[in-house]
């Protein structure tokens, strides 16, 4: 019986397993947390793909799996990668996640031994443009690795933490939602406008800013003024918006207007159908976030791209899922939900402007 690694949802707990259970019977084998080894049919990996998934981020297939001693930690893990059917002729890296247990070792020190042992072999390490992966899940004193073509995996790292880790510049925790999100989404080559609801301190404002847009940053807090440091930022008052709207049509490069104002403030932002995407992390109830977002409707483009933060105050999922869609539902056509990695008790939902 095949054997897969599944990565979900830490929080959804009841919602995670109901969701897997739609894909196919299983039996767990391991468990920590979020993650979980399980064995079931084959061809799991296919059927996720085509499923609209919410609670379940990724699942790889496992080739091998072993227990590991303490004595022998290292030679456990790279005796189970070379039983894997590597293709020594494709480019690949190596990537290990170390679940729940430190044995002096960390996931990078594994990967850089077990991949320079196969470098020296012959194989093919591409560690920026892979186009297969190897990987090995540590968990409860057990190695569970595989290999896989990257167009057959569901995500074509192993560990989400550790690779949106790389593009995080320190703002807050909160930007990793927003990488996490807009490499779920195609925004395509789409520039110009971007609203960002709920900014403060400024993390997906900076994501948006570095990949061109000119954002209205809305938020009654302060950003973090000091670590936007480089970008060009401007703050206005509520009073003003239609000021800080004019000034952002004329912008010819990136830049961050801070209307430093609830939205329940804010009437005319003087873009009328131009901004081509909304974002919104605001830390308030979905229902009131829902209807914030239409009222913004009036200033967004055909098509727009909303993506917005679900919070949930209760582990009901369903619930704030469903009456956040039929709010935005005549005015946005959905086009899915996902808890993301960095996603605590929230879904991250994805829509466009009819
Ligand atoms: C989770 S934080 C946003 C973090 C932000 N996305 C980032 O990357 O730095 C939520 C923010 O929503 C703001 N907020 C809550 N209600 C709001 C409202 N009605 N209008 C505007 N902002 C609001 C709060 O002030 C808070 O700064």
């Amino acid at each position: 019986m095949p054997k897969y690694f599944v990565f979900t949802s830490y929080i959804f707990r009841k919602s995670r397993l109901n969701e897997l259970r739609s894909l196919c019977a299983f039996k767990i084998l391991d468990n920590f947390n979020n993650v979980f080894v399980i064995e079931a049919g084959s061809g799991l990996v296919e059927k996720a793909k085509e499923a609209n998934l919410i609670f379940v981020y990724s699942i790889f297939e496992v080739g091998d799996a072993v227990e590991l001693s303490k004595e022998r930690y290292l030679y456990g893990i790279e005796s189970s990668v070379r039983k894997l059917a590597i293709d020594k002729d494709v480019p690949m890296k190596y990537e290990c996640y170390d679940v729940n247990s430190k044995h002096g070792y960390s996931a990078k020190d594994i990967e850089v031994t077990v991949g320079s042992r196969l470098e020296n072999e012959g194989i093919e390490i591409n560690m920026e443009n892979p186009m297969a992966l190897a990987y090995s899940v540590l968990i409860n004193m057990k190695c569970y690795s595989g290999y896989s073509l990257v167009y057959g995996l569901m995500k074509p790292f192993l560990n989400p933490e550790r690779h949106y880790l790389k593009a995080y510049s320190g703002i807050s925790r909160a930007e990793l939602k927003l990488h996490e999100a807009l490499d779920e989404s195609d925004i395509g080559g789409k520039r110009g406008i971007a609203i960002d609801l709920g900014a403060s301190p400024g993390g997906w404002s900076k994501v948006l800013y570095d990949k061109g847009f000119k954002v209205l940053a809305i938020d009654p807090a302060d950003l973090n003024y000091r670590k936007l440091g480089e970008c060009r930022v401007v703050v206005k008052k509520a009073t003003d918006s239609k000021g800080a709207g004019e000034m952002l049509l004329k912008s010819e490069s990136p830049v961050i207007i801070h209307i430093k104002s609830g939205t329940s403030k804010l009437h005319n932002l003087g873009i009328p159908g131009k901004a081509c995407i909304v974002v919104n992390d605001m830390n308030i109830e979905a229902t009131e976030s829902a209807r914030s977002v239409l009222e913004l409707k009036d200033s967004l483009t055909k098509n727009c791209i909303l993506i917005m933060t679900v919070k949930c105050i209760t582990k009901n999922a369903d619930k704030y899922l469903s009456i956040t869609k039929r709010i935005l539902e005549g005015d946005f056509r959905i086009q899915f939900c996902r808890v993301l990695p960095s996603n605590r008790q929230e879904i991250t939902l994805f829509a466009r402007r009819i």
